[in-house]
């Protein structure tokens, strides 16, 4: 399973390289709005500093224009993965720039007949959004669930990456149903280290250890 950084935070997409924790990043419009970069600097120092796809969204709202920035963000690193609406010119545009091997990533997923009609236009790569769902009481881990039944089914290529990822249950649950990657915000990527019993056990071990009176180098 692979964990992409879902921000536009150079910083912190650094330290999560170095801890080894991320494969790949998301980027959307609001969060180039948090980083208060300009998007195409920021977007080639996130691919320069990550070897995954990082995702750019377009803006466009005609599969031409959609088109046309896609090419366009492509020629900025070789990881891109053009970020499409799903909507029916943004399928159009997908099916064009997949075709031409360009990655694409197509977003604001929430239903399992939207990405089946992604995986169809040739994705690589498919965002259902769990969080958003969730919060108007809907089943955002259900939907990656009957997702991946789909892509099953007939063999699709296209990736599941669980988009909107709130809490570290959410990553588990999407790694215990086969989501091929998880976009999750940094805090909750470096909160999957933690448990209390992790902090209380070594705490009781460097203190036995003081007690002997050894080093270890
Ligand atoms: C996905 O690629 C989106 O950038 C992101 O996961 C949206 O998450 P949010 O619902 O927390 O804004």
């Amino acid at each position: 399973m692979k964990f992409f950084a879902d921000t536009a935070d150079i910083g912190e997409i650094r330290s999560l390289n170095e801890a080894g924790l991320i494969d790949g990043v998301t980027t959307n419009p609001s969060l180039i709005k948090k980083a208060g970069r300009d998007f195409r600097e920021a977007i080639a120092e996130i691919c320069d500093a990550t070897t995954g796809p990082v995702s750019a969204e377009v803006v466009a709202l005609d599969a031409a224009g959609m088109e046309k920035e896609g090419r366009s963000l492509a020629t900025i690193a070789d990881n891109v993965a053009v970020k499409l609406p799903l909507t029916i010119d943004g399928l159009k545009a997908c099916r064009r720039l997949s075709g031409d091997g360009i990655k694409t990533n197509v977003t604001l997923c929430f239903s399992a007949n939207q990405a089946l009609l992604a995986a169809k236009a040739g994705a690589s790569f498919i965002s259902p959004f769990i969080g958003r769902l969730d919060d108007i009481h809907a089943d955002g881990l259900a939907l990656i669930r009957e997702i991946r039944g789909i892509y099953d089914n007939y063999g699709f290529r296209t990736e599941i990456l669980a988009a909107s990822i709130r809490s570290p249950n959410h990553v588990k649950e999407c790694a215990l149903i086969g989501a091929d990657v998880v976009t999750a915000p940094p805090a909750v990527l470096w909160r999957l280290a933690d448990h209390p019993l992790t902090d209380k056990g070594l705490e009781a071990f460097l203190k036995d250890w003081a007690a002997t009176g050894q080093s270890v180098l």
